[in-house]
């Protein structure tokens, strides 16, 4: 925990610990375009997919790395998330590509040379189609395949990585399971058409098809459960020294009137058996993008009046404050806030939600909650997997027929709010 007397305070307004990691994030799918060797890919270009529109180009970070993360140093931000992907790391079963790792290390170099902390995901949703097609992740060999691939990252990057993030929302599934959006046992896989086209051309069955974003079952559970305790004993095999942890999708989860029993329930399965797992670990993710209330009917209800998010969902920048709160007190180890942000085409709602959202944050510090930084989701727009390129979460917009950045005024906000180490953060608009 860090000691209150250890936090600078300025005019009686506590600030931030001096070691407090101020960044972006972005995922190798939803950004470096070209990912063809991945299941997501191959889902999105089912002709029965569920996906809007194919990822394609995404942004071109893949190309465009350097200008993109001296843009992000730019900001003046200290820290930047992103994540490796495995289908190009190992786009063949147990053979590694080394081109593939060159890339990275130029990359974590790229943020080295600009005193950029590095926090790198070595699972962001997206799995080798190989992988898929041996059952993806309800198969028992999977755990053990996935911690192969993190020995040989950590032997190749391991220099260069500060904090290591094994799975990215290993519970999505089943939150979007609670709000029908994901079959909850393997046999409901048969009445969607993509599962069953993605079966047929693995000569496999539908109930076989598990990717890891949409695999809400109990093996699934299990499976990643496994997946996560062999990926952060084999990284602490090569590193014993850096923090790994798994990061979580944290909706605060709350009843409306009736829905005391249903949201109880939601809590345990969606966050709580999740955060329990964090107990071994070195500290857990925390991904927060606001709330979602169970009424005695069932879930998603926005209440009557209230703003939404470009994806129809209540803005809710106080989430964040109680999911860390619930975090600290069930996983009992620090907190870092990898993911937070807003999907809107108007940026002045997004500046007001990161206020909201960091003054949350900072009451956490005041209580002694230890909270190790704030990474804002996300760093550019991007592919927001199923929507498409639809909803915007960029800080830095990106024009898709140019590939140009632009960086918005929330960008500048927490850029300064970064070189401020949060005295820039105030309390009214
Ligand atoms: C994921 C991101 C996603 C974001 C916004 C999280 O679920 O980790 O990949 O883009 O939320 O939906």
């Amino acid at each position: 925990m860090y000691a209150t007397s250890s936090t600078n305070t300025t005019a009686g307004a506590p600030h931030f610990p001096d070691s407090f990691l101020w960044g972006v994030a972005t995922a190798s799918h939803q950004v470096e375009g070209g990912n063809a060797n991945n299941d997501i890919w191959f889902l999105e270009n089912l002709h029965d997919t569920f996906f809007h529109e194919p990822s394609l180009d995404a942004i071109d970070h893949y190309h465009r790395f350097a200008e993109d993360i001296d843009l992000i140093a730019s900001l003046g931000l200290n820290t930047y998330r992103f994540s490796l992907e495995w289908s190009r790391i190992e786009p063949v079963e147990g053979h590694f590509s080394l081109a593939a790792i060159a890339h990275y290390r130029r990359m974590l170099e790229s943020c080295k040379s600009h005193n950029l902390t590095t926090v790198v995901t070595l699972h962001h949703f997206t799995s080798p189609l190989w992988l898929l097609r041996q059952g993806g992740w309800e198969s028992s060999n999977t755990p053990a395949l996935f911690a192969r691939y993190c020995t040989f990252v950590m032997e190749q990057l391991g220099d260069l990585i500060d904090w290591a993030c094994t799975l990215n929302e290993p519970n999505l599934p089943w939150l979007l399971a609670e709000m029908g959006l994901v079959e909850k046992s393997p046999d409901q896989r048969k009445h969607n058409p993509a599962f069953v086209e993605a079966a047929r051309q693995f000569d496999l069955l539908p109930t076989q098809i598990a990717p890891f974003q949409f695999t809400a079952t109990r093996e699934g559970f299990d499976i990643k459960v496994e997946a996560h305790r062999k990926a952060r004993q084999a990284i602490k095999a090569v590193c014993p020294d850096t923090p790994v942890g798994w990061t979580l999708a944290n909706s605060d989860i709350q009843a409306a009137e009736g829905g005391e029993e249903r949201a109880r329930h939601m809590r345990a399965e969606v966050n709580e058996r999740f955060l329990e797992v964090s107990r071994d670990d070195d500290f857990v993710g925390i991904q927060t993008y606001g709330r979602h209330l169970m009424g005695a009917e069932g879930p998603a209800i926005v209440p009557e009046g209230a703003s939404t998010t470009a994806t129809g969902e209540e803005i809710y920048p106080e989430g964040l404050e109680a999911t860390i709160r619930q975090a600290a007190e069930i996983a009992r180890v620090p907190v870092l806030v990898t993911e937070n942000g807003l999907a809107t085409d108007d940026d002045a709602q997004r500046v007001d939600y990161i206020r909201r959202a960091l003054l949350g944050v900072r009451r956490c510090l005041n209580d002694g909650i230890d909270v190790r930084g704030w990474i804002c989701w996300s760093a550019f727009d991007n592919f927001e997997w199923i929507f498409g390129y639809g909803p915007r979460y960029g800080v830095i917009s990106v024009d898709r027929s140019t590939f140009e950045r632009s960086v918005n005024p929330s960008g500048y906000l927490i850029g300064q709010i970064s070189r401020t180490n949060g005295g820039a953060l105030t309390e009214s608009a």
